[in-house]
């Protein structure tokens, strides 16, 4: 493999991450103990904290995906959301755990809360990679946080810039000046 520079200014580490995914995972695993769980990840940005959420946590899962789109090319949300994939498993009296990457003005998934509601499940939870609260429009709480953050715009680790920079194995912010030798 060969070294990769890295992409804007570092926030947290894969070390980081994955010490912060473990101690999440310990908290669901005392929170749904016993019980059976559904983690419910966001496509596209979630794959990697879904996958160490995923592996970490020994509680009773089954997995499913949805996809909600809010965004488009540029850096600020358009606060309309449509479900572009709609997931086929039973919800009904199972416990939804939503697995997301970040949380800013709130509106997907305060919408996406509403629309599973409607499914029947026994509760509809949030765990959040990341949760901008200085950006939050919409009334939403999130019962899981991996790192509150201040008002950046974040890449990396699922997240993307424009389609690009989900793989990056860490969390970085840009600045206009990264954004102009992109
Ligand atoms: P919200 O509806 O405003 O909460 O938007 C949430 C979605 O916007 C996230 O799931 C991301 O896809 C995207 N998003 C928000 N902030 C950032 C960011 O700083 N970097 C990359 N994507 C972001
Ligand atoms: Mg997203």
């Amino acid at each position: 493999m060969s070294e990769r520079k890295i992409i804007g200014k570092m926030l947290y580490t894969q070390e980081d991450i994955t010490k912060r995914a473990k101690e999440i995972a310990a908290e669901i695993d005392r929170d749904y103990e016993g019980e059976e769980l559904i983690l419910l990840g966001t496509l596209k940005g979630s794959i990697p904290w879904f996958t160490d959420i995923l592996k970490y946590t020994t509680a009773d899962t089954k997995i499913d995906f949805i996809t909600a789109s809010s965004y488009g090319s540029s850096m600020t949300s358009s606060g309309i959301v449509k479900i572009t994939f709609d997931p086929q498993i039973n919800m009904y009296n199972k416990h939804v755990l939503i697995i997301e990457d970040i949380i800013d003005t709130g509106n997907t998934l305060k919408y996406l809360k509403a629309k599973l509601e409607e499914r029947g499940p026994k509760s509809v939870k949030v765990c959040a990679m990341l949760n901008k609260e200085p950006r939050r429009v919409a009334d939403l709480h999130a019962e899981y946080v991996g790192f509150e953050i201040d008002d950046l715009f974040v890449i990396g680790y699922g997240l993307d810039y424009d389609q690009r920079f989900r793989g990056l194995p860490y969390i970085s912010y840009l600045e206009p000046s990264d954004v102009e030798s992109l």
